[in-house]
């Protein structure tokens, strides 16, 4: 088996950082969505990868490589515009041929892994296997209907008026049946090739499509709140580790993982937080659920609930909360009056605030 992972499409709404960073590159517990996506993958036993791109292809490929550093084979396949999530499966023909694959979307995160899903595949075989998932509200997703033998009746693309409450989430398996499916659609009213409407060709053609529930922890990152309430949810699980170096005037709470090279001074951190590799802290006080990435720097500043890219700098900043923090930013103290910070900052900016 294959795998497809979709890295292209433009992330609006995570703006301001899809200016500058994919939002599939966007840091979770340290680590790009990407490549927990990537992780996951791979724990299915599949090695070769495709990843689909767009306009920031090179970005994506200075991180993930050739896939080696994750044990997998990945080949880039560029996508010019994002003409939707069944072009993709066309553009891909040639790496995948005749391969059953998985489908994975690469802004989704499955912490909880999907073998199961699977093993359910592998096992029954259906024309297309998708994730479904239980949200209070559907509109905002590809939603699925269920016949009374649980396999999929009817699958509708971000309805006004949801007729159940299961989301298809993140990941696809197909047969190569799906290859005559996409090329007999039509593009939607949003002028996108739509993986549901290729599905719903398999079911109204007399494919079997079933459904998994997908019963763990769930997110699209797409915008900013998702990515800061999936941080904490993945910091909770953390290994606590320390491979930097933390003086005896500082003072370390529960889960906290400390990577090689950091050093912590006069600073106290309440886990669950993450400290990246090479990052220096000064008189601050770290967490809960925190994430500072590598090469930071951070003096005299308080900060929870927040991630803090690579080679950040914040200074003199005591009330930092539910913020994101993009890299190489520069946050210091100014002139300016009022107390509390809740900041979206994007690459490569410069803010000064209250001390
Ligand atoms: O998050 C789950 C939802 O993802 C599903 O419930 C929907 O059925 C499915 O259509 C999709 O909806 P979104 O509107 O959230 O999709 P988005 O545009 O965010 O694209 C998902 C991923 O695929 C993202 O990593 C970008 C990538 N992509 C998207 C398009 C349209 C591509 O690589 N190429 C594309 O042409």
């Amino acid at each position: 088996m294959k795998a497809l992972v979709l890295s292209g499409g433009s992330g609006t709404r995570l703006r301001p950082f899809s200016h500058s960073m994919p939002k599939q590159l966007m840091p979770i517990a340290n680590k790009p969505v990407l490549e927990h996506v990537l992780e996951n993958i791979r724990d299915l036993g599949i090695t070769e990868v495709g990843i689909i791109v767009g306009d920031r292809a090179p970005q994506i490929a200075e991180v993930m490589g050739d896939g080696s550093r994750l044990g997998i084979r990945v080949t880039y396949i560029p996508q010019e515009k994002p003409l939707g999530l069944a072009h993709c499966v066309m553009l891909a023909r040639p790496f995948l041929g005749d391969d059953d694959f998985v489908m994975y979307l690469g802004d989704n995160m499955l912490p909880g892994g999907i073998k199961e899903v699977a093993e359910a595949f592998r096992t029954k075989r259906p024309a297309a296997e998708v994730v479904v998932h239980k949200v209070s509200d559907p509109r905002a997703f590809g939603v699925v209907e269920l016949a009374p033998d649980g396999t999929v009746s009817r699958l509708v693309e971000k309805p006004h008026t949801p007729r159940s409450n299961l989301a298809l989430i993140g990941a696809y398996f197909f047969t190569p049946a799906i290859h005559e499916a996409v090329a007999s659609i039509e593009p939607s009213a949003r002028g996108e090739l739509e993986i549901t409407d290729a599905i719903q060709w398999l079911v109204a053609n007399g494919a079997k499509v079933r459904a998994s529930e997908y019963l763990g922890y769930w997110k699209d990152t797409g915008q900013v709140a998702d990515v800061l309430e999936c941080n904490q949810t993945l910091l909770a699980d953390l290994q606590p580790e320390n491979l930097g170096n933390v003086d005896d005037f500082s003072d370390l709470g529960f889960r906290i993982r400390i990577e090689a090279g950091a050093r912590v001074v006069r600073s106290r951190i309440d886990g669950p937080a993450v400290i990246g590799a090479g990052s220096i802290i000064e008189d601050c006080h770290i967490g809960p659920d925190t994430s500072i990435g590598s090469g930071c720097t951070l003096r005299a500043t308080k900060v929870r609930d927040s991630i803090v890219m690579d080679g950040a700098e914040i200074t003199g900043v005591h009330g930092l909360h539910h913020s994101l923090i993009g890299r190489n930013a520069t946050v210091g103290t100014g002139p300016t009056g009022g107390s509390g910070h809740s900041l979206v900052v994007g690459d490569h900016t410069r803010i000064e605030v209250a001390a």
